[in-house]
Formats: structure tokens, sequence, C-alpha cells
């Protein structure tokens, strides 16, 4: 994938959403960068992860491809409370999968979200995992857990092929 398709994935979930967002296990920032580019000048993403380092090379990259965006990086484990303020949207991308239970991640998730707020999840589309993706969830496995967190409206957005683990998608519910 590249930026492009990071772009498209996430793109309908973030139109008219509002400026104030999220991603969480944000990494080296491949859908921070999409979140920038679909935000524009307004926008403001709070960055979070737990690897410094890939904060810093994500950083870098911001820097590079889009100068004028306010990025706040927050070194950090999205399994405890962080200190946000109210989100117009959270993106999960690939991040969600390490948890063997993702209900009470996804309901501090809820917590940071404005009301209408939307969380945008983009995953493996198969509940069966591996070493390095231990936790997948399928989108049909996704729309059951998401309004069992509290969220509503689940959709998908988009798919793409993936050699690993078949296909990627990514999904949009609101708080
Ligand atoms: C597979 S990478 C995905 C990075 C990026 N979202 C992407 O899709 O390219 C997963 C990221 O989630 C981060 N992560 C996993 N569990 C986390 C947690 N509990 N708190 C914060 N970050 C976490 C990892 O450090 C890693 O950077």
């Amino acid at each position: 994938m590249d930026h492009r398709d990071h772009v498209d994935l996430i793109r309908a979930g973030v139109a008219g959403a509002g400026t104030a967002w999220a991603d969480l296990g944000s990494g080296d920032g491949a859908f921070t960068l999409a979140l920038a580019e679909l935000l524009g000048p307004a926008g403001t993403i709070h960055s979070i992860d737990r690897d410094a380092n890939a904060l810093e090379r994500q950083a870098r990259a911001m820097r590079d491809a889009f100068p004028g965006i306010a990025v706040v990086p927050v070194v950090g484990d999205f399994r405890r409370p962080l200190v946000v303020p109210p989100l117009d949207g959270v993106v999960m991308a690939n991040s969600l999968h390490f948890q063997r239970e993702p209900g009470a991640v996804l309901r501090l998730v809820r917590g940071y979200l404005r009301d209408g707020g939307r969380l945008v999840l983009v995953e493996y589309d198969t509940d069966h995992g591996n070493h390095w993706v231990p936790f997948p969830l399928s989108y049909r496995t996704w729309t059951a857990v998401a309004t069992l967190a509290g969220f509503r409206e689940t959709r998908k957005l988009a798919s793409v092929p993936s050699r690993f683990l078949g296909s990627i998608y990514s999904a949009v519910s609101v708080r």
C-alpha cells in the first residue's frame, strides 16, 4: 500500500467530521500522513504510540510532507486513559489487533469522542491471527464488537487486497 491507498481507505470516514483527530498506534505515521492530507491546515492530529522512535520518524516525514499541519506527538499506551481534548475522530489502523479483548480500549476511545464523533478502523479482514497480527477482527466481527462497545452506524468504507492475510478493510462507526 502507498500513501494514496491510505488516503483512500479512510477518506469517507474523515470527510465532514471536524478537524480534531487522534491516530492511536500511529507508528511510522502512514495514516497520520493520510489524515494530514484529508484534514488540511485546519486539522490537529494527536498522534499516539508507545514507540518513541517511530514517533520521531513520523515527525520527520510529517515535517517534509505536511509542514503546516499541527501534530501533537504523545508517547503513550492506549490501554491507559490518555489526555486529549474532545475529539471529532479517532483512527486505529492495524493497532487494535494487539488486544485480545478490545472492549476496554474501545470504551476509552469512545470517551475521547464528542457526540457524533467517528472511529475509523483499519484492519485485516480475518479472525485468524498469527505471530505478527495476533487478534485481527474481520469486518463481520467488528460490527458486533463496535456495537457492544456502544458505537452505532458501523459501515465498511473500503477494502484492498493484501498478500498478508487476504485483505484490509476500513470501517467507520459513530459515537
Ligand atoms: C502495525 S503498527 C501500525 C502503525 C500504523 N497505524 C499503520 O497502520 O501503518 C502498530 C503500532 O501500534 C502501536 N501500538 C500497539 N499497541 C499499542 C498500545 N497499547 N499503545 C500505544 N501504541 C501501541 C505499535 O507501537 C505500532 O507502532
